[in-house]
């Protein structure tokens, strides 16, 4: 290739100048590299060079605040390591402009628009990946959806158009299935590296992979903290680019001795805060949906006790989690409330939020942090076979991260509500990547799939438990996913089609056999969204009520398909939803799923069918199909009154918010859920029949554990054997 650069050749002539353009030294092809300069000055223009339309004054005015960022100043130093080596390293504090600006400075670099390419940027949390991807929208001028988009599991917002994509780290490994080379892409950036998550440790081992045949796929691993050797070895000594943050001292304050209640606490923190301490806003870290609802009340009741009595300012409290409809996340961007008269006490925001405000969005204004040094975390046993969202302390390093959020904007105050002492000795240095905390069967049946068999030697960065690879590939054997020698089997080439847990997607895959794959697909989707019953704290027994009216008393399956029956025949009425103490939004996102999850139904030729609601057979068969894909999943309830899971012999309970009628002998349950008590939420009777008939290599006796629940299972095949014996008896008689 001479000295045309065809990369440029789609550009108007006048624009085909700008960059300095220089050889690639892998392709020999000659590429665009651009300097800061050249892209700011396509950035000052009057007209947006993707649209080709007149940049608008909001676009100007934010503009002028993202030159201000720390990332700004490096912008040439960035350029100049991405033109030299395949893969870098960045770190920089929360705030500083990693998430928003690198991908544009790539993006006004490779123009991968005119390559017909596009520019991913990885986020380990759905709501960041929506977040942001609307803020660098607005600060590239185009509509969320179009030039810039982004992917989440079972909502993709992005067109034709798109060639700057955020998204779930998760929906990258997904593409990778059906796109092993990841060939759309030109760049990759590996965003919130730092947390190690599950799905970013295998996408920087596939990355890894991938690259050393696309010599053109640029890959950025954007980190928080400031432990980047680590990324650095991994990926071949790549050169790191230190992004200084902009961050002011934090003191810290440690409660002198341990809390007994750290939400009681954290709520009495934050008003003593409001009361005495000067202006700023405040952050708390909770851990969870209902903790974080519970806060924001008892924060607003007491503030508004405080403004009675004495000259406080007005508060504005806003809570933050995953499962929050976007436009609520939006408010804790809102500013903190004016004074309740002019000249008094001026107001303050305080937002209560889960790890999500840790490194993954950004909020400015906040001088206070409240950090009780808890988050839910996964935790996966492999021994018992569980896993669960635990409460857990945090890592020295996570409360580092959260201290540090009090001091973007001015000095600020970070409230550890734990002892020095038990942060010194009681909190890990780092927290453990999930990869080692985490039930594999998922991530094993997609790695098969990438066509990666070998998964003693892949390249992870911390390699999992042997034993927690080994009850993988067991589950994905007893599903059928995988056969003796660890190969995908076609239905586990059908099962990884499916953006869902293995044992869901097998229950799908065999839900025509029992005819009610329509049923079945209702189910799969109500259980991938948040729960759609609503039950608020002062309303509990109506709504408890109003779940009565759809209650199935043989399982909770069957409960929630009843609700969405309910809701599909009251036309998705909002109203009829309210009035039923169900959500709305939950239920809506359910019909979606369900859509997407049909659409891979019909694309595998698997009926959609639905047994008679007539027959008798018609929740049977349900819940057949259900055994199906579920027998893994199954307690047995002793003659004591307690309910065992099989095999593993756990002690559990039903959980509270069960609506089964009576304690069956045989339960399937969708979750293990722990707590101070074990429970199995989401349950469903089942027959002992059944699991013989449907899992007979997981119900063989040979490899069964001594227990009750054996003892039944062997009694009854004995009750089988004689009956076979009789019949035969039978038949031999009447031949002679
Ligand atoms: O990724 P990093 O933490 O380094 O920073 P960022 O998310 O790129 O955010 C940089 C700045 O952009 C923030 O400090 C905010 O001032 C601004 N921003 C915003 O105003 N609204 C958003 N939704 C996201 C960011
Ligand atoms: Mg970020």
């Amino acid at each position: 290739m001479s000295g045309e650069n065809p990369y440029l050749a789609h550009l108007p002539p006048s624009q085909r100048k700008i960059g300095g353009n220089g050889s690639d030294p892998f392709t020999g092809m000659i590429v665009r590299k651009t300097t800061a300069e050249q892209a700011e000055k396509l950035e000052n223009g009057s007209f947006n060079p993707f649209t080709n339309k007149p940049f608008t004054a909001k676009y100007q005015s934010i503009l002028e605040g993202r030159r201000k960022l720390p990332v700004h100043a490096q912008r040439s130093e960035f350029l100049d390591m991405i033109h030299s080596s395949q893969f870098i390293v960045l770190v920089g504090e929360t705030g500083s402009g990693k998430t928003t600006q690198i991908p544009q400075f790539m993006v006004y670099d490779e123009l991968p628009h005119l390559k017909g390419k596009q520019i991913a940027c990885t986020q380990p949390r759905r709501v960041a990946a929506m977040s942001v991807a609307q803020r660098v929208a607005d600060e590239m001028d185009v509509e969320l959806g179009q030039e810039v988009g982004y992917n989440i599991r079972f909502e993709d917002n992005t067109s034709p158009k798109t060639f700057l994509k955020y998204m779930t780290d998760g929906m990258l490994l997904r593409e990778a299935m059906s796109d092993p080379k990841l060939s759309r892409y030109s760049a990759i950036i590996l965003d919130e590296a730092h947390e190690r998550t599950l799905n970013t440790d295998i996408l920087m081992g596939l990355l890894k992979e991938i690259c050393k045949t696309r010599r053109d796929l640029q890959v950025v691993i954007m980190s928080a903290t400031l432990d980047a050797g680590k990324f650095q070895k991994y990926f071949d000594n790549a050169p790191l680019l230190n992004v200084p943050g902009r961050t002011f001292p934090v003191e810290i304050y440690y409660t002198p001795e341990p809390e007994r209640d750290y939400l009681e606490a954290a709520i009495r923190t934050v008003v003593q805060i409001h009361v005495s301490e000067p202006e700023g806003d405040i952050l708390v870290f909770l851990t969870g949906e209902e903790e974080i609802e519970q806060a924001c009340r008892k924060i607003k009741a007491e503030v508004d006790e405080q403004i009675r009595q004495t000259d406080c300012g007005p508060i504005k409290v806003v809570p933050l989690y995953s499962t929050l409809p976007p436009s609520a996340q939006q408010r804790i961007f809102d500013r903190a409330p004016p004074p309740r008269k002019p000249g008094g006490t001026p107001g303050r925001k305080v937002v209560v939020s889960t790890n999500i405000a840790e490194t993954s969005l950004t909020i400015d204004g906040i001088v206070y942090v409240i950090d009780p040094g808890f988050a839910k975390q996964k935790v996966y046993n492999p021994r018992i076979r569980v896993e669960s969202l635990l409460v857990s302390p945090i890592s020295k390093a996570s409360a580092q991260q959260r201290a540090g959020r009090a001091g973007r904007t001015r000095p600020g105050k970070a409230f550890r509500l734990y002892t020095e002492g038990a942060f010194n000795k009681e909190l890990i240095e780092q927290t453990y990547p999930e990869i080692l905390r985490s039930n594999l069967g998922s991530v094993v049946l997609q790695l098969k799939k990438l066509g990666i068999d070998d998964l003693v030697h892949f390249d992870f960065m911390d390699p999992p438990a042997p034993e927690t690879l080994m009850r993988a590939l067991e589950l994905l054997n007893y599903l059928g996913a995988l056969d003796d020698d660890g190969e995908l089997t076609p239905t586990g080439e059908m099962m990884s089609a499916f953006p869902l847990d293995p044992q869901l997607c097998k229950m799908l895959i065999e839900s025509p056999k029992y005819r009610c794959s329509n049923e079945i697909l209702s189910i799969a989707a109500l259980l991938s969204v948040p729960q759609i019953f609503i039950r608020p704290n002062e309303a509990r027994k109506l709504a408890d009520e109003a779940k009565a009216n759809f209650t199935h008393g043989d399982g909770d399956h069957l409960t929630l398909l009843n609700a969405y029956h309910a809701y599909k025949t009251n036309n998705d009425n909002p109203d009829w939803c309210w009035e039923n103490f169900l959500n709305h939004r939950s239920l809506k996102s359910a019909d979606n799923v369900r859509q997407q999850l049909k659409r891979t139904m019909e694309s595998w030729d698997l009926d959609l069918v639905s047994t008679p609601f007539e027959d008798k057979a018609y929740f049977t068969n349900i819940r057949k199909a259900m055994t199906a894909g579920f027998f893994m999943q199954v307690a047995h309830l002793e003659r004591s009154g307690h309910y065992f899971t099989m095999k593993d012999n756990q002690p559990v309970q039903l959980h509270p918010s069960s609506g089964l009628g009576h304690k069956p002998e045989w339960v399937l349950y969708h979750e293990f859920v722990l707590t101070t008590r074990n429970y199995i939420r989401t349950c469903t009777e089942v027959k002992a029949d059944w699991l013989l008939d449907i899992a007979p290599s997981y119900y063989n006796m040979g490899n069964f554990p001594q227990s009750s629940a054996k003892r039944a299972l062997e009694k009854l095949l004995s009750r089988r054997a004689r009956v076979i014996e009789e019949d035969s008896r039978k038949s031999k008689k009447r031949r002679s």
